[in-house]
Formats: C-alpha cells, structure tokens, sequence
C-alpha cells in the first residue's frame, strides 16, 4: 500500500484519475487536497467530494486548499469542463462537507506520518505546493515523488499556443516548485494528447460496463467532449489527469522519460506560462524533472477499464 496524497482542481478529467487512484487496493490514498484552477474551489471542493462519495471512500479525507494563484487573478477553464466543471449534466454537485482544516497543512502533515514514502500527484495549479514549500521548505526531503500533469514536451499549450493550463494559471507556483528540490516527474498534455484521447466509439465501449462509476466518468466528459471536437480537434475528449494518475501508479505506463531543464516563463504575455523544454541540451543547465515523453496506450486503458468495473 503506497501512500498518495493527491492535488486537485477537481473537473471531469481530475475526477476520472481519483476514481483511478480511489478504486485501487495497492494505493493507500492519505489525502486529497483541493486547489481553484478549472472551477472555482468551492466547486472543485464539491467535485471532489462527490467523487468519493460515488467510489464510496468517505475514509479519504479531502482538504480544502487555495482559492486564487500565488499572484495572478484565477482564471478557471469552464469553458472547457462547463460551468460546474462536470460536464453540466445536473448532478447534484452541492451540500457536502470538507474535511477540517487547509489542504497545505494536511500535505505538511501527512508528509511527517509518511516521511520518505509519500508520492505526491498534482492534478491541477500548483499553488497548495507552492505554498506548502514557503511554509516548510525541508518538505522535499520527505516525499519520494511527484508526479505532475503539467506542460507538454512538444511545446503545444492547450489554454493558449505556448502554455498548457495547470502552468498558465500559477506559472509562479510551477516555477517555485522547479526550483524546490522535489523530485518532479512530468506528464505533459502532449501524451494525453497522443496516448489518452477517448473516441465515441472506445466512451460507449467503456460506458457499457455498466457500473455507476463508469457512466458517471463517461458522462462527464460531455462538455470537454465538445471542446476538443471544436478547439483541440481530437478525435474524442482526451484524459489529462487520469494518463498522469496511470503513470504514478504504475511506471511502466511511460515507454520513454528523458532528465531534462526545465525553465516557465512568468512574465511575458505572449508566453505566460510556457514551460520551455531544452531537449537538445542546448542551455548546458543541469536537468531537473523527468519527463515523460511515450506512453503505453494499452496499458493506461487497461488501468481506466479496471478502475470503472
Ligand atoms: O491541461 C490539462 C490540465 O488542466 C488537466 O489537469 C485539466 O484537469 C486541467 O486542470
Ligand atoms: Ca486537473
């Protein structure tokens, strides 16, 4: 049982990779905190709590978190998920109750209880990061990984041309947890983009396993479904989050990482947000991320098929 304290910004992708995660018997999810990013936190408070609540985890304790980037207006991506992040499909998304107390104080804690064994997913904004890393800087030594959805190796963003959205919404945050000494392990948008997109055919595939978590996680993807059909031009919604979750469950989902430096741009207009990759070594700076660059599309759909059952 491998501790997992997971990151949110809980939307229809973040919520099929804690069903992932949640439906699991080999991971021990410690806590979940929440961060505004795709909706505002209250909603993704919600979200998330509604998520256990349907994988019928109420034991996974989930922690409100940061409601604004370190510096920036928050900028959501309703646009993208629909107004309440789910899909706008009416479910009955209101009413429930956090656990007590701020998602960067449970992440400091839980990070002493699992000193040296705690993998850290970050699905959303880093800002519950960032702001552990201010408060308590030695929190690096305590944890064995971080596995963040962020960026994209091809350089291709899907909030604007240059920056993917987790990064574009607190590119301060990304930047202060670069320079932290965690060990972070990247799953950009590009290997959603090439490893993780659901076409009509393969949703009603999945769809008819018939469980409630499985149409729940089909359905919404209702609105993301229509965003990629018109912006992104997948051939179906793509699973950000949930690609990320495979790999930190289980490695092998990467079929090739590369140690590469990685440096956000935080300033510029054009490029907020960016995060420029030195594939070819360019800067001479030393390396610090792993990124994944190929992923086993097989392998992550057996994962999303197993957690659905
Ligand atoms: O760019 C994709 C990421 O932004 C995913 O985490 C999605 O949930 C949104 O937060
Ligand atoms: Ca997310």
């Amino acid at each position: 049982m491998r501790p997992f304290f997971i990151d949110t910004d809980t939307a229809s992708d973040d919520a099929v990779a804690l069903v992932m995660a949640l439906r699991r018997h080999d991971i021990d999810v410690v806590g979940v905190g929440v961060v505004a990013g795709n909706v505002p936190l209250d909603m993704a408070v919600q979200n998330a709590l509604y998520t256990r609540e349907l994988c019928d985890r109420l034991d996974v304790p989930v922690y409100a978190g940061e409601a604004a980037p370190l510096r920036l207006p928050l900028g959501t991506a309703q646009n993208v998920h629909g107004g309440d992040g789910m899909g706008d499909i009416g479910l009955a998304l209101a009413g429930r109750e956090p656990d007590a107390g701020h998602a960067v104080d449970a992440l400091l804690a839980t990070s002493h209880e699992h000193a040296g064994e705690l993998t850290l997913v970050t699905l959303g904004p880093l800002t519950n990061i960032a702001r552990a890393l201010e408060r308590d800087p030695s929190l690096p030594a305590r944890v064995a990984r971080t596995v963040v959805m962020g960026a994209a190796a091809d350089h291709v963003g899907n909030v604007t041309p240059a920056a993917e959205f987790n990064v574009w919404a607190d590119p301060h945050a990304f930047d202060a947890v670069l320079a932290s000494g965690l060990a972070c392990e990247l799953v950009g948008w590009d290997i959603s983009r090439y490893y993780a997109v659901v076409e009509p055919e393969l949703a009603a595939d999945l769809r008819s396993i018939g469980t409630p978590v499985a149409e729940f996680c089909i359905d919404i993807q209702r609105v993301v479904a229509e965003f990629c059909a018109t912006e992104t031009k997948l051939a179906g919604f793509d699973l950000p989050d949930p690609i990320a979750m495979a790999f930190a469950i289980d490695p092998a989902v990467a079929t090739e990482t590369r140690r590469l430096n990685l440096r956000v741009e935080t300033e510029s207009e054009l490029t907020r947000g960016m995060v420029v990759m030195d594939l070819l070594g360019f800067t001479g700076q030393e390396p610090n991320a792993l990124v994944v660059t190929a992923a086993d599309r097989a392998k992550f759909l057996t994962m999303l098929r197993s957690a659905l059952a």
